[in-house]
């Protein structure tokens, strides 16, 4: 997804930015561009494709500059070419911007300043109509450009805005897209994401919406709409920034694998006594307030969304409440019914999920609570939620989500427990005995990865398939789903998972020899029922890789092939059996040469619709 930085300063402005557009590489993008101001002079560099083609195109002295803003784009109005590469420079070339977001009323701004002003436009985006914009109601103070533009705007924007005539400042404002600002030894920075500037600084101001923020080589103020100081205090991110980098693995995927018992670990840290009693300070809401709830709206997208289906039938055990998953895209256009009896439940990673903002919007203006499980601090979800339940994952950046999704459902599993101690609907000894399972989690989930090699075998053996079905029943069709879009996005073999009890009507039309199956049967109150199914396939002549738990005998007689995983709880079984799925995945990319960390057209954080 898009990426902002821009530096003002005694060191080099290019470096710095460049260094900082590097550290968001993982969120995808597919072209960059830098806007230098240099002795009265605007400097603007662009190019399609990898940052590198950038660095060569700035490396000369003539652009060391002491101020500059640049860009990394991920295509969504127009292609990723250099025209359509940020930064986007006004008319008159006085005023370069970098935009994050979406214009939404671009079209009617781009017909009156063509009309009006005879401006031709140089891209297909959506952003260069705010350089124009700018441009026009700039005289001698760029923040009130800004200001003025912006009033004019509609939409998602994170904007950052230099110019030659005011060459001291970057002015930047954000409505619904991230901004953060702060200062180092060598001068004052802004982002759209906090691991650009962790190089640099560990304290930062959030920007809100509707705020305007002016960036000097020593100050960083920030302002309201109309441009009235605000006197705003900082923000420390206590993120390791060796945590952000790869630790010796060939990917961060793996590397984030490999990092999932101790994010579970980190999940549950301070939020069990010894007594196996919870100690969830982060929700802080009564028994009365959790009384009124009728019912749980689970929004979220992609692997968020199969956590979701993990949770929903954990919370409706433990809570009795009822719960529905939605797709947070599906969600925000349905009109659901939702009341002030209505908690939302979001669940993000990135907290910054377009469609998950807008649901949880959606949800507030009906009047719903909104509770949410992320794992970035500070992000926009997690401050427009009304509770929010930190997963501890630490920074994910391969864009395929591993640690967050296992994290996300033991969040999902204490949440359930916490509503249902405050609602009586669930004792403490089963609320220690579950307790007790996730804390032996790590440890089952580690015996996995030391299967390592096995798995690398089967992938060797099937990677070369062109079409991979995925079956399971109850909380393993979740597992299901999520090992398909693994195995997807990562290694582009067309892969489907369903419900193993819906074959039968109508997708087992599909199966013939040799069709290639994995079929997940951790759920004991239902193995007899995913005998048969599997069974239904075998006589079709499929041919199944059956994942189950250790100690089974009867799959074995049937599958062509079986993985076992540790012998768990049912509940437990899904952060467990994931795991295999995401190795498998892993080396299955990889013997295909798949970009593993950065798929093709896919992006770490959806910030657009
Ligand atoms: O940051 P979020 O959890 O809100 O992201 C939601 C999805 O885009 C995300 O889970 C996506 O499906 C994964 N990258 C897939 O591995």
């Amino acid at each position: 997804m898009c990426g902002i930085v821009g530096y003002a300063g005694s060191g080099s402005a290019k470096e710095m930015i460049l260094s900082g557009l590097n550290a968001l590489k993982y969120r995808g993008y597919d072209s960059a561009g830098i806007a230098l101001v240099r002795k009265g002079k605007l400097l603007v560099r662009k190019e399609s494709g990898k940052l590198e083609a950038l660095e060569a195109k700035v490396g000369g002295a003539e652009f060391d500059a002491p101020l500059g803003i640049g860009h990394t784009r991920w295509a969504t109005h127009g292609a990723p070419t250099r025209e359509n590469a940020h930064p986007h420079v006004s008319f008159d070339g006085r005023v370069a911007i970098v935009h994050n977001g979406i214009i939404e009323n671009f079209m009617e701004l781009k017909a009156e300043l063509a009309q009006k002003h005879g401006i031709r436009f140089v891209s297909e985006t959506d952003s260069e109509v705010i350089a124009h914009l700018i441009a026009l109601y700039f005289e001698d103070d760029l923040a009130e450009a800004v200001r003025k533009a912006a009033k004019r705007m509609h939409g998602a924007y994170a904007v950052a805005a230099v110019s030659a005539d005011d060459a001291e400042r970057i002015v930047a404002i954000r409505k619904d897209a991230p901004l953060i600002a702060g200062l180092c030894g060598e001068g004052g920075l802004l982002a759209s994401d906090i691991p650009a500037l962790l190089k640099y600084t560990r304290d930062v101001y959030l920007i809100e919406n509707d705020e305007i923020v002016i960036v000097t080589k020593d100050s960083v103020q920030i302002f309201d709409e109309e441009l009235t100081r605000l006197n705003r205090t900082k923000t420390h991110i206590d993120w390791d920034a060796v945590a952000a980098e790869r630790g010796g693995y060939e990917h961060f995927m793996m590397k984030e694998i490999h990092e999932q018992p101790t994010g579970i670990k980190e999940t549950l840290r301070h939020r069990v006594d010894a007594k196996k009693e919870l100690l969830l300070d982060d929700l802080a809401f009564t028994k009365e307030e959790l009384d009124a709830v009728d019912r749980i709206y689970i929004v979220a997208c992609g692997t968020a969304s199969h956590a979701g289906l993990v949770g929903k039938p954990v919370i409706e055990k433990y809570a009795r409440i009822p719960v529905e998953v939605d797709l947070s895209s599906e969600f925000r256009y349905r009109n659901p019914i939702v009341t002030e009896h209505t908690l939302v439940l979001a669940i993000s990673q990135s907290g910054e999920t377009s469609d998950t903002i807008e649901a949880i919007r959606e949800a507030k203006r009906r009047g719903a609570k909104v509770l949410s499980v992320v794992n970035v601090k500070g992000s926009s979800i997690a401050r427009e939620s009304d509770h929010v339940f930190y997963s501890a994952a630490g920074p994910e950046i391969a864009v395929a989500s591993t640690k967050a999704y296992t994290t996300q459902i033991v969040s999902l599993y204490l949440i359930a427990l916490h509503m249902g101690r405050l609602r009586g609907t669930v004792s403490a000894a089963d609320c220690k005995k579950l307790v007790e399972a996730l804390e032996q989690t790590p440890a089952l989930v580690e015996k996995v990865i030391k299967d390592e090699k096995r798995i690398r075998k089967l992938a060797k053996e099937h990677y070369k398939k062109e079409k991979i079905f995925f079956v399971g029943r109850g909380a393993d069709v979740a597992t299901a789903q999520e090992a398909s879009l693994k195995l997807k996005e990562i290694t582009y073999i067309n892969s489907f998972a369903i419900a193993a009890g819906e074959l039968k009507h109508g997708t087992i039309a599909l199966i013939t020899r040799n069709v290639f199956f994995f079929a997940v049967a951790t759920q004991s109150y239902l193995y007899e029922k995913m005998l048969s199914n599997i069974e239904e396939m075998k006589a079709r002549k499929a041919e199944i890789v059956a994942v189950v738990k250790e100690g089974d005998k009867r799959v074995k007689e049937i599958a062509d092939e079986v993985f076992a995983i540790p012998d768990c709880g049912d509940e437990i079984a899904p952060i467990v059996a994931v795991v295999f799925f995401q190795l498998f995945a892993y080396h299955v990319a990889k013997l295909r040469g798949r970009d593993i960390d950065q798929p093709r057209n896919l992006a770490k954080s959806v910030t657009v619709e």
